[in-house]
């Protein structure tokens, strides 16, 4: 834990749109008159009909819901586009920057409505009517940010599923949500490799149980050849070419779905986490203005992918509903080399620049010399998003990237939360290295120990809030009882986060990870049971069990003990395989760090896997197993420390 505290500096707090009393003041009225605090910013966004009722909320397990601006209409798209047109049409809404760093593009807001219009009318060419689901599975080009807001254009529910997926894993989000049309392009590109996604896309399709899927549109990106389906294939450019530009917004309910986005859980497969149109709205476009300090003309750049929440919040929907100019980047960090993220700085002027904590420990193993290259004095905030930063990575990112003069906002959220619940401000919050720091308006967390008894002060428990939010998702997509149980059941009354925190003496929060079975890699969750039924589902593989483990990169990385049938010899070569198994049942993120034989796994009696021992074992920290003597057999834990794989 660090002791340092970094004051907000004169220089920030005089141009932010916050300062410390000011946060103060408005997150009082947020907390104690939420009704009018929200009704008052609910008017931030354009509404077709306004809203006259602001919140009705029930988190009673036998009767849940939640709606904000239940009454109101709106289009998504238009808040995005069409209100901007008139002060700000010929300003840059977005910036592609090319995997290739000789290729980029600035879309004004004229041409992204423009060309969304058009895509909007061919996919209702296509017979894609209101509440009709699309899956998008693009790589990070204009293309996927244009087929968002044309779903929401037409009041279609996107789903969109991240490039790095496997075709299996496609298929199943595709069969879940029932999609009726797919969109994907010939290639994408990373590191100036190809990525098969139409070859993906079309293996997916060939899947039993995928039976909804009348169109697959393809957008031409790399050129590269690829097999064509006359009777189900589209060009995404034909089909745009030869729409109308003219496509007025479709008016839809507050509580209209505006997007599916599958994330991993404790237990079973990904769940759909569904998110509707005005709340969230709202909420993305509030949070990206206050955490980032958006001014009118920053040039703000997120480099996460649309394929996370991440992106959808705050590359997409945050940022053009505030009429930003928004990054989009499709490479990695480390193409051509290292320096790459500062050159894309520098070579647009980006004034705020969110990333992962994965990317900065990675970049900062290749030393600051790097950083260097490039000139950075456009950039005035930083962000963190997607795990704990540790603080020697935070004071690198402040020293080398923000030169002591960036604030940075470590911001902690979920795909469930819709938008960032507790984060600094920069003009308004002391920043400690490590530490999410206080709530944004509206949000009030505590932290419960195990009986649900909400502990006071300086302290440590299970990270809840307490009460809704307007960007908080609505239900698992297609099952309702799946949301109550994995949310509001295990405490009573309140939104359990599934992650711990600590709380101290200045009321900063300290989010110290998941406290369920899901694991964090570089940023991505994971749910281990997956990875587990992925192995399992492997011919030679009788039994596995999957635990997170300290990566100093990833922050953590995946840990598989694999128990094979009676009549199969460990190898090697197995073990290679199976690696490779998971990656196609899964996708690359999935890939085990390590696999270890377990002849036998630590069990209950009752035959439940210790997983708190796998962990310790995966760990190195053996000599903290704690009470072994409730196992059925203690014996295997000998053989499972004596074979541990050598980290
Ligand atoms: C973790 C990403 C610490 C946390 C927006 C959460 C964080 C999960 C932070 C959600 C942070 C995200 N500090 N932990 N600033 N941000 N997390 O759904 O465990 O992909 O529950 O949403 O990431 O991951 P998700």
């Amino acid at each position: 834990m660090s002791a340092n505290v970094y004051p907000v500096s004169d220089e920030i707090a005089k141009g932010a749109l916050i300062d410390k009393a000011k946060y103060d003041a408005m997150y009082k009225q947020s907390v104690e008159d939420p009704e009018g605090f929200w009704g008052e910013h609910g008017k931030r966004i354009d509404w077709i009909k306004p809203f006259t009722k602001v919140k009705n909320v029930s988190y009673d397990p036998h009767n849940l819901y939640i709606k904000w601006y239940e009454d109101g209409t709106l289009n998504v798209s238009a808040n995005c586009l069409d209100r901007h047109l008139e002060k700000r049409g010929d300003q840059t809404a977005i910036i592609f920057e090319g995997d290739d760093p000789s290729v980029s593009e600035h879309i004004t807001y004229k041409d992204l409505h423009e060309r969304v219009s058009r895509f909007a009318n061919a996919l209702k060419s296509l017979g894609v009517n209101k509440g009709d689901r699309v899956v998008i599975y693009l790589p990070m080009i204009p293309a996927a940010a244009v087929s968002m807001l044309a779903c929401a254009r037409i009041g279609a529910i996107h789903s969109i599923v991240f490039g790095g997926f496997s075709p299996e894993a496609l298929a199943g989000r595709i069969e879940d949500c029932g999609a009726k049309v797919v969109i994907t392009a010939d290639e994408g590109l990373r590191g100036g490799r190809g990525v098969a996604l139409k070859r993906n896309a079309d293996e997916a399709l060939s899947h039993a149980g995928v039976k909804s899927v009348e169109k697959l549109v393809v957008v031409k990106h790399t050129g590269k050849d690829i097999p064509w389906n006359d009777a189900r294939d589209v060009w995404y450019q034909d089909i745009c070419d030869a729409a109308s530009p003219d496509c007025p917004p479709t008016e839809v309910n507050a509580e209209d779905p505006l997007f599916v986005l599958y994330t991993s859980g404790s237990t079973g497969k990904p769940k759909g986490v569904l998110h509707t149109s005005g709340g969230y709205l709202v909420y993305a476009s509030m949070t990206h203005q206050y955490v980032f300090d958006y001014h009118e003309g920053d040039v703000y750049w997120c480099t996460a992918d649309v394929g996370w929440v991440t992106g959808h919040s705050y590359i997409v929907y945050g940022p053009l509903a505030n009429g930003a100019t928004t990054l989009m980047f499709e490479g990695v960090p480390s193409y051509p080399d290292a320096s790459r993220f500062w050159k894309v700085c520098e070579k647009h002027k980006v004034n705020i620049f969110y990333t992962a904590p994965t990317a900065i420990r990675a970049l900062m193993r290749e030393g600051a010399e790097w950083v260097e290259k490039a000139d950075l004095s456009s950039l005035r905030i930083l962000g963190s998003v997607g795990e704990p930063i540790n603080p020697e990575a935070w004071e690198w990112y402040h020293e080398h990237v923000g030169k002591r003069k960036c604030p940075i906002v470590d911001t902690w959220w979920q795909t469930e939360t819709g938008g960032i619940l507790i984060s600094p401000l920069p003009g308004a919050t002391d920043l400690k290295p490590g530490s999410a720091t206080l709530p944004f308006f509206g949000v009030e967390p505590a932290l419960l120990d195990h009986e649900g008894n909400e502990l006071e002060g300086a302290t440590e428990g299970s990270l809840v809030i307490k009460y809704s939010w307007p960007g908080q998702m609505r239900t698992v997509y297609g099952d309702h009882e799946r949301f109550i149980q994995t949310y509001f059941s295990t405490f009573a009354g309140v939104y359990t986060t599934g992650d711990g925190a600590r709380r101290d003496e200045d009321g900063y929060y300290w989010i110290t990870g998941r406290v369920d079975d899901v694991i964090n890699v570089s940023g991505h969750r994971m749910g281990t049971a997956e990875v587990e039924s992925a192995l399992v589902a492997h011919p030679k593989v009788a039994e596995a069990a999957v635990v997170g483990v300290p990566h100093d990169i990833k922050g953590q990385g995946i840990y598989a003990y694999v128990t094979l049938n009676a009549d199969e010899e460990p190898s090697d070569e197995l073990r290679a395989e199976l690696v490779k198994w998971v990656r196609k049942e899964i996708g690359p993120i999935a890939s085990p760090d390590y696999l270890q034989w377990s002849p036998g796994l630590p069990k209950t009696r009752s035959g439940k896997i210790m997983r708190r021992i796998l962990r310790k074992i995966a760990a190195n920290e053996y000599d903290q197993l704690g009470d072994t003597s409730t196992l059925a057999d203690p014996g295997v834990v000998n053989d499972l420390i004596d074979n541990r794989q050598n980290r």
